[in-house]
């Protein structure tokens, strides 16, 4: 166990596929104790199995919120507003914690306006999270300060890296890094398929594929450098990884991919709506 600087009693709203990835990590890296985590579920009786074997309990959003200094809402955009007036009617906000939400569309003037006098954040995790290798980009909404972004860096720091942007690019965040490991899972796929057709184990394909995806990445991110300069490194005149990339330029790839990110940052923005 890290001897990390633990956080203030924190709440988690919502305890499915983010609720529990968060839950992992905060307490695997020690920012959080069984003690000083909540976990506040619509329905406590189904989430306890989940909550119990990571030494929690499920309880009610409300009696979750009571007291906690801050609140993660992890439920779905359409989820949010029914609740915050949940906790709002039953005096659980009263106390003023930080808000934090994961929401995707969801704009934080909405939370605020549901959560007045709260300091309210936006975070977009993605689903990598769970493993320690995702990536959040947080902003901050209004009455959030400093000391409120750096609780939730700490907060989505145990599970990856974590940006800060302006709110104005949250939706694209979501078309980018919150759609994106399904839009990388679909590339991973069709490559490893492509060496199936040709006779290659479709296990090793699949690995061989991830593994390269990897060290491209983290190429791209150790050295700075412009993917069209690495990619130069790859492609020998007259070779065949000029006439692979020329196939996928002939099937549109490039912009494809980007209207892919750009379509998904556009309905992102209509998920609370
Ligand atoms: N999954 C992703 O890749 C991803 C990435 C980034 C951000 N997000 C955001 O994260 C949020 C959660 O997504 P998810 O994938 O974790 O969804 P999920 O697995 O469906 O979990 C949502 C949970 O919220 C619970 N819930 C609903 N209303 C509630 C209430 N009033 N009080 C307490 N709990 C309530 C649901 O309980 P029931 O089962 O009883 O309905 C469910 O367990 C979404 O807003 C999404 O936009 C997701």
């Amino acid at each position: 166990m890290s001897h990390a600087v633990r956080l203030p009693v924190t709440a988690l709203l919502g305890f499915g596929t983010m609720g529990r990835a968060l839950a992992t990590g905060l307490l695997a890296q020690g920012l959080a104790t069984p003690r000083s985590l909540r976990v506040g579920a619509r329905r406590p009786d189904a989430a306890q199995a989940h909550a119990e074997a990571l030494g929690l309990v499920a309880r009610h959003p409300e009696e979750a919120a009571r007291g906690a200094e801050i609140l993660v809402l992890a439920v779905k955009p359409r989820d949010v507003d029914g609740l915050l007036c949940r906790l709002e009617e039953s005096d659980a906000l009263d106390h003023h914690p930080l808000v934090i939400s994961i929401a995707a569309g969801v704009r934080t003037a909405s939370l605020a306006e549901r959560a007045p006098g709260c300091a309210v954040v936006r975070a977009m995790p993605n689903t990598p999270c769970a493993i320690g290798k995702g990536v959040t980009v947080v902003c901050a909404g209004p009455g959030a300060e400093a000391r409120h972004l750096e609780l939730a860096q700490r907060i989505f720091g145990c599970m990856g890296a974590v940006l800060q942007l302006d709110e104005k690019h949250m939706d694209t965040v979501t078309g980018l890094g919150g759609s994106g490991p399904a839009f990388i899972y679909l590339v991973l796929e069709a490559m490893a398929e492509g060496a199936v057709m040709r006779g290659m184990p479709r296990a090793v394909a699949l690995e061989l594929a991830a593994r390269v995806a990897l060290g491209a990445s983290e190429m791209l991110l150790a050295t700075g450098r412009h993917p069209a300069s690495l990619r130069d490194d790859v492609t020998t005149p007259a070779g065949c990884t000029i006439a692979g990339l020329l196939a996928l330029e002939d099937g549109r790839i490039r912009s494809v991919l980007a209207r892919g990110v750009e379509t998904a940052g556009r309905v992102a923005g209509e998920l609370a709506s």
